[in-house]
């Protein structure tokens, strides 16, 4: 059991996934054992949050800037997300997940992005946790991607006002709510293009644990230490 005050508990957490590569170094393994290892974090984690109730999840799982790794490193990432897409399904469909992927999906390969589109189909209606992936993905890009759209739309006339609000609805996460909480691991201070917009007002957590590593007890004192921020916006404490 945890101690934590439902209450206080982010609504969305983001996660950059961060130090397979490291951790594997540790064993002497290659690196991609890390990779395979941080898949048990992500079941971890996945089912950690729908105990918790907390209904967004965020996991920042490969980069748009991450294709420029070496040829073998990329050939079994993507092995591993086609294995990890059909064996995380009938957890997703029992534990009520919706799965959704974030980032440029036409970058994948054919077999792949049909996977990732069944899988989003199948667990579409799921309401308990709304897990996104964030895959080819850059916050540049996405900014880049909202911006041409939306001046689509200016064009048509559907869109006669800009602001925040229309603006958000363009993103990948246009209809759910901004990340409260961003955990990093393995110790990088650095947003590494990460939901650029959308971390605004995220408090940010930076861990020196490495990703495979990293389990539900790492996520329970990351949570516990959210609850205890004081969050601002930018107006002063109350007395
Ligand atoms: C994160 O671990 C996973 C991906 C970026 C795919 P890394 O592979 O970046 O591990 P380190 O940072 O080299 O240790
Ligand atoms: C960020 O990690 C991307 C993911 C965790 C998927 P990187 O390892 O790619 O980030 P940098 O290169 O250290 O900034
Ligand atoms: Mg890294």
């Amino acid at each position: 059991m945890h101690c934590l005050d439902n209450e206080k508990l982010p609504r969305h957490v983001a996660i950059i996934m961060d130090g397979n590569g490291r951790w594997a170094k540790t064993k002497n393994l290659p690196r991609i054992e890390g990779h395979v290892t941080g898949i048990e974090s992500v079941r971890d984690i996945v089912t950690a949050t729908r105990e918790l109730g907390i209904p967004y999840l965020t996991l920042y799982a490969f980069s748009k800037e991450n294709w420029v790794r070496p040829r073998e490193e990329v050939q079994k990432l993507m092995g591993l997300l086609g294995v990890y897409l059909d064996k995380e399904l009938p957890l997703l469909l029992e534990k009520g997940i919706r799965f959704k992927m974030i980032g440029e999906m036409k970058d994948f390969p054919k077999k792949l992005q049909e996977k990732m589109y069944s899988v989003m189909k199948k667990t579409a209606k799921n309401k308990d946790l709304t897990l996104n992936l964030a895959l080819s993905y850059s916050g540049r890009q996405e900014i880049l991607h909202a911006i041409v759209s939306l001046f689509e739309d200016v064009k048509k006339g559907s869109v006669k006002r800009i602001n925040e609000n229309v603006f958000k609805k363009y993103l990948y996460t246009g209809t759910i709510p901004d990340p409260d909480f961003l955990i990093r691991t393995s110790g990088e201070m650095r947003l590494s293009n990460f939901l650029l917009w959308q971390t605004a007002y995220t408090e940010i957590y930076v861990t020196k644990v490495l990703w495979p590593n990293f389990r539900k007890k790492h996520y329970l004192s990351a949570l516990k230490e959210y609850t205890k921020r004081e969050r601002r916006f930018g107006r002063v404490e109350e007395y």
